[in-house]
C-alpha cells in the first residue's frame, strides 16, 4: 500500500486520504519532470519492480496492477518462464540485421498463423502497434492500388501520423498537427456504440442503423475507391464498444462490397484477454489482414501485420513492402513472445480469461448499481471498463471525476488506467479471484471517496488525459 498520509476511520478499514512520499521519492520525481519528456498521471509515481499481478515503487509500496502495464503483460510481470527466456536469449543473441532471420521469428510467425482463421499465415513484424498498422496500411493500398482508407470513429490506431489519421479518440491527440497527410479518406464509419447511439436507436430494433448510415457517409466522404476498411473488434479506447453481433460480419460485407480489404487491429485485444485468442473470434468474420502489438510481446515491444500469402506475395517489392527498419522480428522480443504466446496456450488462458470475466461482470455490476457515476459496465472477459458520469440520467461524461476515482484507487493500493471518462479493468490474465475481490473493493473505497468529493486539494487538469481536454497538447492517450 502507498506511503501513509493522513488516516481515517471508515468501518474497520483505515482508508488513507492522501499521498505522503519519501525525499528520495519527491526528487526522482521532479527529475523526471525536468527531463523526461513524457505523459504522465498525477501523481508521478515511480515504479522500480513487479511480481505477478503487484507492482512496486521506489519506496516499497505495492499496488494492485489493474492495467497490466500499458496493457501488455498478460502473464504479469516477472513470470519465472519469461524471465528465464529473457536470460537464455540475452546470452545467446539479442539483435541481429533485419534482412536475416532467426529461429525465434520463424516460430513465433508459424504459431501465430496457426493460431488464426483461414489464410492468416504470414506476418509481417514490426515494433509497435502504430507501426504494424502503418504496415497494414502499406498492404492494403498496394493490394487494392487505391488510396482511401476508411476506419470507425471513435477508433484509436496509433500515434505515427498516418495511424493518427485513422485514429479519433478525441481529446487532444490531433491538436496542433495540422492536416495529417493519409491515408486520403478516413474515419467516415459511424460507431456501434449502443451506450450513445450515434444515430439515436435502439438495439436491436435498429436493424444496426449506425452503419447504413455510414455506407451514406462512404458514398459522399469517400472517393467510392477504398483501399481498407480499419476497425478494432471492441473499441477500447473510444470507451470499450462491445459492437452487436451483427455488426462485424455486416461491416465485412460492407468492405466485400467495395472490394475494400478489412483490417482488424487486435492491439489492444490479443491474445486471450477478451474470453477469445483473438478479440474477432467473438464474431464470424475473416478479414484480410489482422494487425498485433502490446501482450503479444509478453512485455517485449514487438508487433506485426498479419495476411495472406496470396496478398503478401502480391504487395511484396511494392509500397515499400516487406517493411523491414531496425528491430522488427529481433531475437529477443521474438524469444520472449513466442515463450508467451506458448503459455498462453498451454495454460489455457483464453478460458480464464473468460471465466474470471464471469466473475468480474456481476461486481462491477453492482458498482454500478450502488455508484451514480457509474454510467455503464462495458467490456469482453478480462477487459472491461466504467463509463464515468454525472449522472445515469443525463449520461454525460465525467472525465474530472473518473480521473478523480483512479487518483482514489491508487492511493488504496491499485493502479487503474483511466483515459477521459472510461475507467479500464484490464489486469494481467494469471490474476486469481481472490485478487480480483481484493482490487475490486479498493475500487469501491475509491468510487465512495471520490463520489464524496474526495480528494479537495488536487488539481487534476494537467494528469493523463485531461491534460489533452482543451489545453495545450501534452501527449498521447492510448
Ligand atoms: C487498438 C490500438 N491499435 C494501435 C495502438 C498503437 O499501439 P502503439 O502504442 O504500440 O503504437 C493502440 C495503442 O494503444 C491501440 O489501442
Amino acid at each position: 500500500m502507498p506511503g501513509l498520509g493522513t488516516d481515517t476511520r471508515q468501518g474497520e478499514e483505515r482508508v488513507k486520504t492522501s499521498f505522503a512520499f519519501s525525499n528520495a521519492h519527491s526528487d526522482l520525481m521532479g527529475r523526471d519532470a525536468e527531463s523526461v519528456l513524457g505523459w504522465r498521471y498525477e501523481p508521478r509515481i515511480i515504479f522500480c519492480r513487479g511480481a505477478g499481478v503487484m507492482i512496486t515503487d521506489v519506496e516499497g509500496n505495492d499496488y494492485y496492477d489493474m492495467s497490466s502495464g500499458m496493457m501488455s503483460m498478460v502473464l504479469g510481470h516477472s513470470h519465472p518462464e519469461l524471465t528465464e527466456t529473457i536470460k537464455e536469449q540475452a546470452e545467446r543473441l539479442v539483435h541481429e540485421s533485419s534482412w536475416y532471420s532467426n529461429p525465434w521469428a520463424i516460430e513465433f510467425a508459424e504459431l501465430i498463423g496457426s493460431t488464426l482463421p483461414g489464410r492468416l499465415k504470414r506476418v509481417n513484424f514490426a515494433v509497435t502497434g502504430s507501426e504494424a498498422n502503418e504496415v497494414a496500411m502499406r498492404m492494403a493500398i498496394g493490394a487494392t492500388g487505391r488510396f482511401d482508407i476508411v476506419s470507425v470513429i471513435r477508433g484509436l490506431h496509433g500515434g505515427s501520423l498516418a495511424a493518427e489519421a485513422l485514429t479519433t479518440v478525441g481529446g487532444g491527440r490531433r491538436q496542433g498537427l495540422g492536416p495529417l497527410t493519409i491515408p486520403a479518406a478516413a474515419n467516415a464509419i459511424l460507431p456501434p456504440f449502443c451506450y450513445r447511439c450515434p444515430v439515436n436507436l435502439e438495439y436491436p430494433s435498429c436493424d444496426i442503423g449506425c452503419l447504413e448510415t455510414s455506407e451514406q457517409l462512404l458514398e459522399h466522404i469517400t472517393s467510392k475507391q477504398i483501399a481498407a476498411i480499419f476497425a478494432e473488434p471492441m473499441m477500447v479506447s473510444g470507451g470499450m464498444i462491445t459492437p452487436p453481433k451483427e455488426w462485424l460480419p455486416r461491416l465485412k460485407e460492407l468492405a466485400a462490397s467495395r472490394r475494400a480489404l478489412l483490417v482488424l487491429d487486435e492491439a489492444q485485444l490479443a491474445p486471450a484477454r477478451t474470453g477469445k485468442l483473438w478479440g474477432f473470434q467473438h464474431d464470424d468474420v475473416v478479414p484480410d489482414i489482422v494487425t498485433f502489438g502490446k501482450g503479444m510481446g509478453g512485455g517485449m515491444a514487438i508487433s506485426g501485420a498479419v495476411t495472406t500469402p496470396e496478398i503478401a506475395d502480391q504487395v511484396s517489392g511494392n509500397t515499400g513492402l516487406p517493411w523491414s527498419g531496425t528491430f522488427p522480428g529481433d531475437p529477443l522480443p521474438a524469444a520472449v513472445a513466442l515463450k508467451s504466446l506458448q503459455i498462453v496456450l498451454r495454460d489455457n488462458l483464453t478460458e480464464r480469461a473468460a471465466r474470471l470475466g464471469a466473475f468480474l461482470r456481476p461486481r462491477l455490476e453492482r458498482l454500478k448499481e450502488r455508484f451514480e457515476c457509474v454510467g455503464d459496465v462495458r467490456g469482453r472477459g478480462l477487459y472491461h471498463m466504467l463509463d464515468i458520469v454525472t449522472d445515469k440520467e443525463s449520461k454525460t461524461p465525467d472525465s474530472a471525476m473518473a480521473e478523480r476515482v483512479r487518483y482514489n484507487a491508487m492511493l488504496g493500493g491499485a493502479a487503474f488506467i483511466c483515459v477521459k471518462n472510461f475507467l479500464r479493468i484490464c489486469p494481467p490474465l494469471i490474476v486469481t479471484e481472490a485478487e480480483l475481490d481484493d482490487a475490486l473493493a479498493r475500487l469501491e473505497t475509491a468510487l465512495e471517496r471520490s463520489e464524496q468529493g474526495h480528494p479537495k486539494d488536487i488539481d487534476f487538469a494537467t494528469s493523463s488525459s485531461l491534460a489533452a481536454t482543451g489545453r495545450p497538447a501534452r501527449g498521447n492517450a492510448n
